[in-house]
């Protein structure tokens, strides 16, 4: 039986492999809707992105628009590494259907709600502001998440944003903290893990291979993604942070995992959007995560790679 699942995204080149590799695994996901949230780009864009890549894949998933800004802080955006459009480099086809009614948040409230308690998995790959808006508005929610699946926070690895803290949840701290403190059962994907993720050309070249459209689509979202970060960090390509989440999905054995309780940093100061583990039970709390630390990469593409060329 598939999997119950919904996609909460900031769309964004590396949520575009996610979303493409979901959306090519119909037996093990069912994927129930593509929810949009601002982040790497304001949501209107990061909403427009998401109705391409469906249209890209001629999908019939309902996408629908979420908060267009953070619970607390300033909306912060990276178009540094995304591009204006947030997509830019490959060509992409216009959406012929527009965003399902209503607000994400809602939608949330009521797909979770009208479906069996557990039985839904939540996949966070953004500032997870619409899930903790959701929570807030409607705690009864909770009982009916089989898990949360979380790209975000960083722990030996350092920040991407400052030095200590992961753009998704730098950019919306206060939804981290709501979704942390929920009680739901919580996987991690961190920088530590996503950093070993890296396209080198080789893996890259296997992407240029497959059928297009997808073929030139992702090289060319390649392309133009992974200038930023073998700029700033020496990479020896760009790291695929959100298909970590959906590889996890398919085959979480590809991964090795710690427990710790997390929590996220929300003073303000040098240390804002922090994600702390407390791996040896200092603090007394019990583990509230299980966290991510080691992938086989080799693995990992080969997965990415077989997904993509599904379409
Ligand atoms: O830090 C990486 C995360 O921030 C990814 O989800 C990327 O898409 C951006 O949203
Ligand atoms: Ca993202």
């Amino acid at each position: 039986m598939s999997k119950r699942i919904i996609i909460d995204t900031d769309p964004g080149h590396d949520d575009a492999f996610a979303l493409l590799m979901a959306l090519a695994s119909s037996d093990e996901l069912d994927v129930r809707a593509i929810t949009t949230v601002a982040g790497n780009v304001p949501i209107d864009k990061t909403t427009y992105n998401a109705l391409r890549l469906r249209e890209l894949v001629g999908s019939d998933v309902p996408v629908y628009r979420g908060c267009a800004r953070p619970m607390v802080n300033e909306l912060v955006t990276a178009e540094y590494v995304h591009g204006e459009t947030g997509l830019d480099g490959p060509h992409l086809p216009e959406p012929s259907r527009d965003v399902g009614p209503g607000h994400a948040v809602d939608y949330l409230i009521d797909e979770l709600l009208g479906a069996p308690r557990a039985a839904t998995t939540v996949c966070l790959i953004g500032p997870m502001t619409n899930m903790a808006m959701a929570l807030v508005k409607e705690p009864r929610i909770s009982a009916h998440i089989a898990e949360f699946v979380i790209m975000g926070g960083s722990f030996k690895e350092g920040g991407n944003v400052t030095p200590t803290a992961e753009f998704n949840v730098y950019v919306d701290p206060h939804a981290a903290h709501v979704v942390l403190a929920s009680g739901v059962p919580i996987t991690i994907m961190p920088l530590d893990v996503t950093h070993q993720a890296q396209a080198t050309p080789e893996r890259a070249s296997a992407f240029r291979s497959l059928g297009d459209p997808v073929g030139s689509v992702v090289s060319a979202m390649l392309d133009f993604a992974s200038r930023f970060d073998i700029a700033q960090y020496g990479f020896v390509g760009y790291p695929l942070h959100d298909p970590t989440v959906i590889a996890y999905l398919l085959e979480p054995d590809m991964f090795e995992f710690r427990d710790a309780h997390v929590s996220v940093v929300t003073d303000v100061g040098s240390t804002h959007g922090q994600t702390v583990a407390d791996w040896y039970g200092q603090t007394g709390h019990e583990p509230n995560a299980r966290v991510a630390m080691r992938l086989d990469a080799d693995r990992f593409f080969a997965l990415v790679t077989d997904r993509l060329g599904r379409h």
